[in-house]
């Protein structure tokens, strides 16, 4: 699907206390606010040719409608689950359901953090997985994408 302006159309979707990027941690997340990183991802997008949606949100429900919101209209999906990385069978599920590319993103390296993290129950459904390399996660994964989502 590609929006009006001819950019193929990607979502950029975040889970729960990504909107508090800035204030959260910035030891471990940076201190760039989400907004920062949205407009981020929009700028990447517009240099690559996507025409990049980023939403965020705390409820797990939300996520999935999005989700399967994505596989009705093979959107290529870039997914920060946050939190539901580690214990979301239904996110997993819904991810399972994608129609196009769908790759996990991670600010930090989960696998270098406390042991609940090392499981990521998203991994074997995604398409790849990108983490450990701050806002430049969600730019690997946008490039990445040109080349997956022909
Ligand atoms: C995170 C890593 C997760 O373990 C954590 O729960 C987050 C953010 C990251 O981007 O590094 O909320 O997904």
């Amino acid at each position: 699907m590609t929006d009006l302006a001819g950019g193929r159309r990607v979502l950029v979707l975040n889970g729960p206390n990504l909107g508090r990027l800035g204030s959260r941690e910035p030891d471990v997340y940076g201190a760039m606010t989400f907004a920062d990183l949205a407009a981020d991802c929009e700028k990447t997008g517009a240099e690559l040719g996507l025409a990049v949606e980023v939403r965020q949100t705390d409820d797990e429900s939300e996520l999935v409608g999005w989700l399967h919101e994505a596989a009705d209209t093979k959107t290529p999906v870039v997914l920060n689950p946050a939190a539901f990385t580690h214990y979301s069978y239904a996110l997993r599920d819904a991810c399972a359901q994608r129609t196009a590319p769908l790759i996990e993103i991670h600010i930090s390296n989960p696998a270098a953090r406390e042991e609940f993290r090392h499981t990521s129950v998203v991994a074997a459904v995604a398409t790849g997985t990108i983490a450990g390399f701050g806002a430049d996660s969600y730019r690997l994964a946008l490039r990445a994408l040109t080349t997956l989502a022909q």
